[in-house]
């Protein structure tokens, strides 16, 4: 209920207002995010590199409004990417992009635009030694991500993608994907959705994240199982091990700040564990999303707020 309400009022100004503005705003956002700028990305990735961990780095922002904005999101995945072939951390890792932050949502051309600046971003991966994963964003945006996603592979057959537990279609997407070569991250899903396309219940959406698992884990391709569920990590290493996955065939991967010790642990034990980080000054969208995961989240927020 807290979750679909924060979701639901996160598009109006003064909650947009509020929420930026009050003081507490910054501790939380420093648990989440790795800071403002490509070199605060950069010290945040070499750390988690020398712990062992792999990293996949989201440059924040995912309203652009013209073709300037968009223009400067590449530059700026350009300049990430420059920035960890420098530090040698390229190997380790990789990009997380959003269609929406490339120009997706620019009229009747934003699925050219966002295409275009797609393919930029990948050749300079490709330049860097590293990888794309296109992120998934609400289910509007579905059928249109997973055919750029497609077009992608023609030129950079690395190109990962994302798909949703929740939403209803997921498992048969997961049989499409789940081919030779392919990488996909599978993750529960965090946008308000409605009843018509996706599980509203937890449990249900908890039972589509282990169909899908399934599918892709005796699948063909790379699956890069992304949950913070401890349950849904002991049922996918159960699954691994009776398709006798080796270690470079999957990924676990979690959120930067989130269960840091379990990530270090699945590491630990020989799992190849990649952690998603944000990083960049337009962190609201992302803010709301894991404000709303976790009602806890919420209530310390809301408590530090009345106690300033
Ligand atoms: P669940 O929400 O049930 O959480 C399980 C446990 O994890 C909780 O009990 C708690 O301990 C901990 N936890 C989870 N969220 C927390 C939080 N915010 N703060 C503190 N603890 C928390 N979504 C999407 O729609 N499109 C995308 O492209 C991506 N990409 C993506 C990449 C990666 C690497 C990850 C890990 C996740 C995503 N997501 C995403 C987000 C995903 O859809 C989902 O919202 C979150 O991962 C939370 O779901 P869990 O599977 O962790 O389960």
């Amino acid at each position: 209920m807290l979750r679909r309400a924060l979701l639901a009022v996160s598009h109006s100004a003064a909650i947009r207002k509020g929420i930026t503005s009050a003081p507490v705003t910054r501790d939380v956002v420093e648990r989440y995010v790795a800071g403002d700028r490509t070199e605060d990305a950069l010290a945040v990735a070499a750390r988690l590199v020398g712990a062992g961990l792999s990293v996949t780095v989201d440059h924040l922002g995912e309203d652009t409004l013209d073709r300037a904005q968009a223009d400067a999101v590449v530059g700026a995945y350009a300049a990430l990417l420059a920035g960890l072939t420098d530090a040698g951390l390229a190997k380790d890792c990789e990009v997380s992009v959003k269609l929406t932050a490339l120009g997706l949502a620019l009229g009747a051309d934003g699925r050219a635009i966002a295409l275009e600046n797609a393919l930029r971003i990948c050749a300079a991966a490709r330049e860097a030694g590293t990888t794309v994963t296109i992120d998934m964003e609400d289910h509007t945006t579905t059928d249109v991500t997973l055919e750029v996603v497609a077009e992608l592979r023609r030129d950079f057959a690395d190109t990962g993608a994302v798909v949703q537990a929740y939403l209803v279609r997921t498992e048969a997407d997961c049989r499409d994907l789940a081919a030779a070569g392919s990488r996909v991250r599978l993750c529960k899903g965090a946008y308000n959705e409605p009843s018509s396309v996706a599980f509203t219940d937890r449990h249900e959406v908890d039972r589509s994240y282990v169909r899908c698992l399934r599918v892709l884990i005796e699948g063909a391709g790379k699956p890069l199982i992304a949950t913070h569920d401890p349950t849904l990590i002991d049922i996918a290493t159960a699954l691994l091990a009776r398709a006798r996955r080796a270690p470079d065939s999957y990924e676990f991967q979690m959120l930067y700040g989130i269960r840091p010790a379990e990530q270090q642990r699945l590491a630990n034990a020989g799992h190849p564990m990649r952690v998603y980080l944000p990083y960049g000054t337009d962190w609201y969208g992302y803010l709301v999303r894991r404000l709303a995961e976790r009602p806890a989240n919420l209530t310390f927020f809301a408590r530090s707020l009345v106690s300033r």
